[in-house]
């Protein structure tokens, strides 16, 4: 069969610098594994701004729906922070989010064991942990109308969002929650705030009346956003699936984050749906975490989210399972064995660099899998 298209848009700040490691991997994978995979890069963010005047392209955009799968590294930056919303680096990802139809963002935030003493936590708060964080991508105040800034008659101004739900759209991302909740701990926890939000109110009643449905075999509850994520740093064991909207699964995301000892450790996987007459369904995979500017251009970003956004990409778009647990596992080992890039560095371990943490990856492949 014909290789697999792969679009790698590496984007901005540390994107590049964490994508450089896992292009050798890859490349490791096609020479041991004959995982082997058309690989396209393409310019997105600032990056693709300065050189186009535009966050992304239509030949780019293009490239993105016709790719079986897109790997994506972060993008945005002071440099380009007070441009209009339309040329902002951020609205190239917002706009493959939209255009691919990725609605459905799963962010997992697993504990790794030797990472128990890395998270702000104790450790008996987070060690075993393995969450998943389902985000409904593609709608909400992040793409709701009407939005805008306008000056009013008396010459002050006005800054507006919508957050706005249809029923499909809740339906089609509690679903996704449902399906992997089953192959999990079998527990969902939706989250809104449907004491405030009329869009709340809707996510409540939706899900319950698709869980009555379709999903009784799995434990159903809700909880108020602000709660969870208070709930997410006192006992984030409760959880298994929460599955919530747009903005809150931002927010509730990088908090996860921490619990696994940096941001530079959750991954992500955003998918469409899958066509009934293909099985093809539309995915990016894009670390959780930005660029970085504080740290872009030091060599020391942590490279492991983009790595375990490889692995995710493995697992969901190829079904090449064993091949992603083969990353994970050389990942375990290389954190067990001490090596670690500055957010993750404890006393007693050793502070690696970008390129020696992909080094360490290498290394650990060549032991356990070829
Ligand atoms: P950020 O995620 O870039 O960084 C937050 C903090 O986490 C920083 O201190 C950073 O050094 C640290 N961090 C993040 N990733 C790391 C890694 N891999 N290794 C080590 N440390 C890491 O968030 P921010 O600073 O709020 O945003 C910076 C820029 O990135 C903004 O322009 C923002 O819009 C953009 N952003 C892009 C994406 C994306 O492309 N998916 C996601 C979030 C933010
Ligand atoms: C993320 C980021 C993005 C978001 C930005 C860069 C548009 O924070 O992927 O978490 O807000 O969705
Ligand atoms: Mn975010």
């Amino acid at each position: 069969a014909a290789n697999k298209k792969i679009l790698v848009l590496p984007g901005d700040g540390i994107g590049p610098e964490v994508m450089g490691q896992v292009r050798r991997v890859v490349d490791w994978f096609a020479k041991h594994r004959a995982v082997g995979f058309d690989l396209n890069e393409g310019l997105c963010g600032g990056a693709a701004l300065d050189k186009h005047g535009t966050p992304l392209t239509d030949e780019t955009m293009a490239d993105a729906m016709d790719a079986d799968a897109v790997l994506f590294g972060s993008v945005g930056g002071p440099k380009w922070d007070d441009l209009p919303f339309e040329k902002k680096p951020e609205r190239g990802l917002l706009r493959l989010r939209k255009e691919m139809d990725l609605f459905a963002n799963l962010r997992p935030a697993v504990v790794f064991d030797p990472l128990v003493g890395a998270s702000s936590l104790k450790p008996e708060i987070v060690q075993g942990l393995d969450l998943l964080i389902i985000r409904e991508l593609t709608g909400g105040v992040y793409f709701g109308e009407p939005r805008g800034i306008e000056t009013l008659p008396d010459g002050t101004k006005k800054g507006f969002d919508t957050q706005v739900y249809t029923t499909p759209e809740i339906d089609r991302v509690a679903d996704v929650a449902f399906d992997l909740a089953r192959k999990r701990r079998n527990k969902v926890t939706s989250v809104e705030k449907a004491n405030v939000m009329h869009t709340g109110v809707l996510w409540r009643q939706t899900v319950t009346a698709l869980h009555a449905a379709k999903h009784k075999d799995v434990e159903l509850g809700h909880m108020y956003a602000d709660n969870c994520a208070m709930q997410l740093v006192r006992w984030p064991k409760q959880f298994d699936v929460i599955v919530t909207d747009n903005l809150f699964g931002d927010m509730l995301s990088d908090c996860a984050a921490m619990l696994t000892g940096s941001l530079g450790m959750l991954p992500s996987a955003s998918l469409g749906a899958t066509d009934p007459t293909t099985g093809r369904r539309r995915a990016l995979y894009e670390p959780v975490h930005g660029s970085a500017p504080d740290i872009a251009g030091k060599g020391i970003a942590n490279p492991l989210a983009e790595l375990m956004s490889y692995s995710m990409m493995l697992r969901y778009s190829f079904d090449l399972g064993e091949d992603a647990d083969l990353v994970d596992r050389a990942i375990e080992r290389v954190l067990a064995e001490g090596k670690r890039t500055a957010d993750i560095a404890e006393p007693g371990s050793s502070k690696v660099s970008t390129s020696q943490m992909g080094d360490a990856i290498l290394d650990a492949l060549d032991r356990l899998g070829r």
